[in-house]
């Protein structure tokens, strides 16, 4: 994967926040930092918006909303970016994410990147299912979802398949020992991307870190298979073990 472009004030954030805001990059009018708490991937794509306003580009008009279910993290965020950042350029939400209503304003086709990280997969199942239940039909081609759960990633692909998403990017960063798994998916099938695969594309078992990694999830779901007998549990370990022996 090539290096992100990053400035020197994104160089101050880690490798994850680095890599999310990097995915994101695309042309979106409205950019949903849910699930904010520090507010840095928000920020990152702040960041990103000034470079290219630098750059003696026309100024983008993204208009990043942090959005936290936590008053003291909303406030603290709130005098944080104030102090640093144009106020027109950005909003913050203290809310459950779950309940984000996306058209704000009447401007039609407005194009949407909804992040959710940080949390465990079905959280994120849930902050999907519900923004795309109670948010306009006709909205969803006009949203991306961009995605760096904790844990659940099999249920959650499962539930992506299962809802005809599409995959439009997606890849694995290392921060400290840990892997993270960062996907941009679309709540609509289309002929250009494919569907997601339920234990991921983008593994490289040469690495060591990354067979440790998927090693560790082949064994978590056998002893889920043996003490429960749980069939989810046996198919995720049988792809795993599939995957494990590509190589
Ligand atoms: C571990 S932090 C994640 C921070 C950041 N997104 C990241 O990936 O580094 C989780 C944050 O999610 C917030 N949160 C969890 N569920 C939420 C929900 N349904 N709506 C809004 N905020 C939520 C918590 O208050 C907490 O601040």
């Amino acid at each position: 994967m090539p290096k992100p472009k990053t400035t020197m004030k994104q160089n101050r954030f880690p490798p994850r926040i680095q890599a999310i805001t990097h995915a994101g990059s695309g042309n979106y009018d409205c950019i949903w930092d849910t699930c904010c708490d520090h507010g840095q991937i928000g920020e990152g794509f702040l960041l990103s918006g000034q470079q290219q306003s630098d750059a003696c580009h026309p100024a983008p008009n993204t208009h990043v909303y942090f959005v936290d279910q936590v008053a003291h993290i909303c406030e603290q965020l709130q005098s944080r970016l104030e102090a640093q950042y144009s106020s027109a350029s950005f909003s913050v939400l203290c809310q459950d994410a779950a309940s984000i209503c996306l058209q704000r304003s009447a401007m039609p086709a407005l194009r949407h990147l909804v992040v959710i990280a940080g949390v465990y997969g079905h959280t994120a199942i849930d902050i999907m299912h519900s923004i795309l239940t109670h948010n306009d039909v006709s909205l969803k081609p006009s949203i991306d979802f961009l995605l760096c759960p904790n844990y659940e990633l099999f249920e959650l692909r499962q539930w992506l398949i299962e809802q005809n998403f599409s995959m439009k990017r997606e890849e694995i960063v290392l921060q400290k020992t840990r892997l993270n798994e960062i996907l941009l998916v679309s709540p609509i099938s289309n002929k250009f991307d494919s569907a997601p695969s339920l234990t991921g594309k983008s593994w490289n078992l040469d690495c060591d870190i990354q067979r440790q990694h998927v090693q560790g999830l082949f064994e978590h779901r056998q002893r889920q298979a043996r003490q429960n007998n749980d069939e989810n549990a046996i198919i995720a370990r049988d792809l795993y073990q599939k995957l494990l022996n590509q190589r």
